[in-house]
């Protein structure tokens, strides 16, 4: 009998790094739920493939949120995978920062998140069986600047990601998490455009020496879904570029460049 086909819901899927997991998917044979709060773009980008289904989705609605689960389980018939990628940054000094805009961010990036694995994880307990990825950042693990809402909206998303699955392990659910370094993607332009990122400093602070493309996202969150990670649960796989395994002072100031050894 043929194995029926994998399905998956990904959050924030129209765009970025979420499409490029939705277009991974599906190149290895799931089905795939374009969730996105921009429907039109969800509905143009699931045109293009067959095994794509485009949902409208603001992950900041619980009642749109278990509206985008149900209509996976209805039209996959389950939900082997959920992806939290819908994520939005502001930028403050801290010392200005407004009240609204860090509930803005935690609201989107951590409870946003908190609500697509409820109503998933309890549709995958059920089945006894699931994968869910969350997508953090290195700013889950350093502080960054200007950034306090996304950096504490995406270091509390490792430990959920850490506790949900401690709780669900024995139940069949996975969690893990996969944290980009510097992504070339539409978030990354606006900031940029804005004058809020240097890139030169960035590539440079990078052992790669370049920025990531969302395809090389998504490949490491495919594995994480996929049973060749079947005994992977409550890790952060960090696919940085080296990012934040480097020192941070360059190997000209450490004496790395020097040929003599003393
Ligand atoms: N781009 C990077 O360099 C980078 C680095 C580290 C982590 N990340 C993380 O990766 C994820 C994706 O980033 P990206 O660069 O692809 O972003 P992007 O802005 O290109 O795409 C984000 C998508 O999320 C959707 N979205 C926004 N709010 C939503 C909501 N309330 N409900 C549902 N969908 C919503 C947007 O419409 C958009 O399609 C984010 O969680 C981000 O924090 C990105």
């Amino acid at each position: 009998m043929a194995e029926r086909p994998r399905t998956a819901l990904v959050t924030g899927g129209a765009r970025g790094i979420g499409w490029a997991t939705c277009e991974e998917l599906a190149g290895q044979g799931w089905r795939v739920v374009v969730a996105d709060i921009d429907a039109t773009a969800a509905t143009r980008q699931a045109a293009s493939n067959r095994s794509m289904l485009p949902c409208e989705l603001d992950v900041r609605d619980p009642a749109s949120v278990e509206a985008a689960i149900a209509t996976a389980v209805d039209e996959l018939g389950s939900l082997d995978g959920l992806v939290n990628n819908a994520g939005i940054q502001l930028h403050s000094r801290l010392e200005d920062l407004s009240f609204e805009d860090w509930a803005t961010v935690l609201d989107v990036n951590l409870h946003g998140a908190l609500r697509c694995m409820q109503a998933a994880g309890r549709q995958m307990l059920a089945q006894g069986r699931g994968a869910i990825v969350n997508v953090v950042s290195v700013a889950a693990a350093r502080g960054a600047p200007g950034r306090a809402p996304y950096v504490a909206s995406k270091s509390a998303l490792v430990g959920l990601t850490r506790t949900a699955a401690v709780e669900w392990a024995t139940r069949g659910v996975r969690v893990n998490a996969v944290g980009p370094g510097y992504v070339q993607t539409d978030l990354m332009q606006h900031q940029v455009d804005a004058g809020l990122f240097q890139l030169g400093p960035v590539i440079t602070r990078t052992p790669l020496g370049r920025l990531a493309s969302s395809a090389e996202i998504a490949r490491t969150i495919r594995f994480l879904l996929s049973d060749e990670a079947s005994y992977v649960t409550g890790q952060v796989i960090y696919a940085d570029g080296g990012f934040l395994a480097d020192y941070g002072v360059p190997s000209s100031v450490m004496g790395g460049d020097a040929s003599a050894q003393h």
